[in-house]
């Protein structure tokens, strides 16, 4: 079948609960993708074997995941939901991949710097080659657009180096990507520590889970760090915890930044905060019901994690065929 709509790929890791941080800067925005590109949104579980984890968690967290997918508004009528692991192809063409990627260029990625440094007792090979996995996701689907964070944009560059490399040998295989950096809330901070982005890494105060309870979320928020003045006003430099709930708020009721500091006009910052976690608590909520039901129907997420591995499948087939042709692999 031809090709009509652009095409767009991207994943998340199933570590933990996302954070109101992946919701804004990301789901929110692939949604809007749904009905203008064919999508593919993928839960990476392969990358996830490159730290430790418990397997019955997981298992537990990736079935969660595509859940979340689901009750954020994916639709699986229009988009394709599956897991990586599921589709053998990923890992096929990131073997054939690596012997295309320089030690050198991995060993410049910054986030191997960073997870080798953090996880000093296990920096496997696995940690290394992580972005030849992610490019191998990514050209197995000749998509057209990425959309990812900040931190991942290095990813898809060296995705786009490794595409480039291998055309030139075998002539145009590979679509080359380019990567879509969100703009606006792209940057959730930190609550604890608003010089820093919000991370599920961090200690439990400092982020929102996307399935924390309407409680924790506005407790959460009434200790989020502000200042000492009492301003509620936009300036990210001098004024990074107020500026940061100002984004969030601005995002969670769809207002402009202007118009959000204008409703906080003569409120204290302890108003203020309430007001901000009432907006996330309100709309996480029915994000969170939906969810509830889905992770209870065992069959609809059984058929569309099914569904969408095998039309997953006969694209990453297709595409790795050609790649294995061109490279020399036996056909007999
Ligand atoms: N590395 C990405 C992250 O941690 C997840 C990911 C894996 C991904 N494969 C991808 C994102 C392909 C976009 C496209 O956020």
């Amino acid at each position: 079948m031809q090709q009509v709509k652009d095409r767009v790929f991207s994943g998340t890791q199933p570590t933990g609960v996302p954070t109101l941080g992946n919701y804004v800067g990301a789901y929110r925005n692939w949604l809007k993708m749904q009905d203008d590109y064919d999508c593919l949104f993928c839960v990476v579980d392969m990358h996830s074997l490159t730290v430790r984890n418990d397997a019955a968690e997981l298992r537990k967290n990736a079935k969660s995941l595509l859940a979340l997918y689901l009750a954020v508004g994916f639709d699986p009528e229009k988009c394709i939901l599956y897991f990586q692991s599921h589709v053998p192809e990923h890992a096929q063409l990131s073997w054939i991949l690596n012997c295309y990627t320089y030690m050198g260029e991995l060993s410049r990625m910054t986030q191997f710097k960073d997870k080798s440094a953090k996880h000093s007792e296990n920096i496997n090979a696995g940690l290394f080659t992580y972005p030849v996995l992610m490019a191998a996701d990514i050209l197995l689907f000749n998509v057209q657009y990425v959309p990812v964070g900040e931190d991942q944009k290095q990813h898809v560059e060296i995705t786009r180096d490794i595409a480039e490399r291998f055309n030139n040998i075998y002539g145009d295989v590979f679509t080359i990507p380019k990567p879509l950096i969100s703009n606006v809330g792209a940057r959730i901070m930190s609550l604890s520590v608003p010089e820093n982005k919000m991370s599920k890494s961090d200690d439990a105060s400092g982020y929102i889970s996307m399935l924390d309870t309407t409680d924790v979320i506005i407790s959460k928020f009434k200790k989020a760090v502000t200042d000492s003045e009492k301003e509620v006003r936009y300036d990210p430099k001098a004024k990074p915890g107020v500026s940061n709930l100002l984004t969030i708020y601005s995002v969670m009721t769809d207002k402009s930044v202007k118009d959000a500091e204008k409703d906080f006009e003569g409120v204290g910052y302890g108003g203020f905060k309430l007001a901000v976690g009432e907006a996330v608590a309100d709309k996480l909520k029915p994000i969170q019901d939906e969810y509830n039901r889905i992770m209870d129907d065992k069959v609809y997420l059984e058929s569309v994690s099914k569904d969408g591995a095998q039309k997953a499948r006969k694209i990453a087939m297709k595409t790795y065929g050609k790649v294995a042709r061109k490279v020399g692999l036996a056909q007999i």
